[in-house]
């Protein structure tokens, strides 16, 4: 099936009709209707990385019961009371044959062959798939406001399985497979930068903590440039909201419509530490020449221009990268939390841990050698 617009206009009457239906929701395929009150029974297929454990502390604080479905290997310390089923998703499905299911949130899928076979397994045992998938299933970032219509990715032999190269049209293939399976029954969600604490990938951090390190600190292009993040609990609550009130389509999973400039998310950042921090701006083509790489060393900036040179790092045409509208996503009910709140828990948690943040190695992030290196240079070449 192709997602056209057709289906989006489809999605959004879904979202109306779920609302319509007061206190009803439909229930699991094998289990009719479920009063509103009731506690629903969730299947993660994951659950325990980053993301995951953020909706399942969500789903537990209202009252659902939760079934984690995972190999075991990530974090199997948490949530000691909850049911847990072992297994590979990648022919090991086993351990949910015969089982049912209120909804099943998959954040684990990458490949659609993986997809559709937990999609099938599921089928008549759960109600609604929920479907974890990225912003980076458009076809590029040119325009500004992109919605759930705009072009998606395409890729031209389907059974490659590459997630690592091929991530964001490998996506869109799995939105196909679970829209295909659960017509009427799928929630599809297509965040941007998830920024939050628990994220393994030290990308989240970065800002934070190098905001709260403090001294002279590089401030990336120009402060007026925009940012997009969603934070993973603004992101868990939405979900599970959407299960509760039954909520069908597919919903970009973004910062506010008009979003933060660097200077208000770095300035933002400020505000909750106490740290006497400089923030010193060097622009973008500087950034270019000395090699610094926008995501990497960067992380989450992503200067929006469309003039980069030929070899630069940087997607050419992304003004609209920063810029993707979450309007159907609030009209359903997602909501946002201060960055402030965001900024914290993520300091907060990493002051928590035993290392300092200064001399830990990342992978993604300048070390401070390095930022102190390009500012040099970037005095050097002011004279
Ligand atoms: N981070 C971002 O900024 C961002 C942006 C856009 C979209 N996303 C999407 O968000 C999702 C990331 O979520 P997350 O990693 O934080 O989710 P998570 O649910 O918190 O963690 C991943 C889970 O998947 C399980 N898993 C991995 N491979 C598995 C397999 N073969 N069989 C069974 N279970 C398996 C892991 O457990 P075991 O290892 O124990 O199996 C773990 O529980 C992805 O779909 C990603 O594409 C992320």
């Amino acid at each position: 099936m192709t997602w056209t617009r057709r289906d989006a206009i489809k999605g959004l009457g879904a979202v109306g009709a779920a609302a319509a239906l007061g206190p009803m929701r439909a229930g699991a395929a094998d289990g009719g209707q479920v009063a509103a009150q009731a506690p629903l029974r969730i299947l993660f297929i994951g659950g325990t990385g980053f993301i995951g454990p953020h909706m399942v502390r969500r789903s537990l604080a209202r009252g659902h019961s939760v079934t984690l479905f995972n190999r075991g290997r990530t974090n199997p310390h948490l949530f000691p009371e909850v049911e847990k089923l072992q297994g590979d998703r990648d022919g090991g499905l086993d351990p949910l044959r015969g089982r049912s299911w209120d909804a099943v949130i998959d954040t684990s899928g990458y490949v659609p062959r993986v997809v559709r076979d937990s999609a099938e397994l599921l089928r008549e045992n759960v109600h609604r798939y929920v479907f974890v998938s990225s912003a980076d299933a458009y076809a590029d970032f040119v325009k500004v406001g992109i919605t759930e219509d705009y072009t998606l990715d395409t890729i031209d032999d389907p059974t490659i399985e590459d997630a690592g190269r091929y991530y964001g049209p490998l996506k869109v293939l799995c939105e196909r497979v679970v829209q295909e399976l659960y017509p009427g029954r799928a929630t599809v969600l297509r965040p941007g930068w998830i920024v939050g604490a628990g994220d393994y990938n030290p990308i989240s951090s970065y800002w934070p903590m190098r905001v709260h390190h403090g001294g002279e600190m590089l401030a990336p292009g120009r402060p007026e440039y925009p940012i997009q993040y969603i934070d993973p609990h603004d992101l868990a609550r939405f979900v599970i909201k959407a299960i509760e009130d039954d909520v069908n389509g597919t919903f970009n999973m973004v910062g506010p419509g008009s979003p933060l400039t660097v200077a208000e998310f770095l300035y933002g950042i400020r505000a909750v530490t106490t740290s006497a921090v400089r923030f010193t701006w060097v622009p973008d083509d500087f950034l270019l020449e000395m090699n610094v790489g926008a995501q990497t060393d960067l992380p989450i900036w992503f200067p929006p221009r469309d003039d980069y040179p030929t070899g630069a790092p940087f997607e050419p045409g992304a003004k609209g990268f920063h810029q993707i509208s979450g309007a159907r996503a609030v009209a359903a009910g997602l909501e946002y939390r201060p960055l402030a709140d965001t900024a914290r828990s993520i300091i907060d948690e990493y002051l928590s841990r035993s290392t300092p943040w200064a001399t830990t190695r990342r992978r993604f992030g300048l070390s401070l050698e390095r930022e102190a290196e390009v500012l040099a240079a970037w005095r050097a070449r002011q004279g």
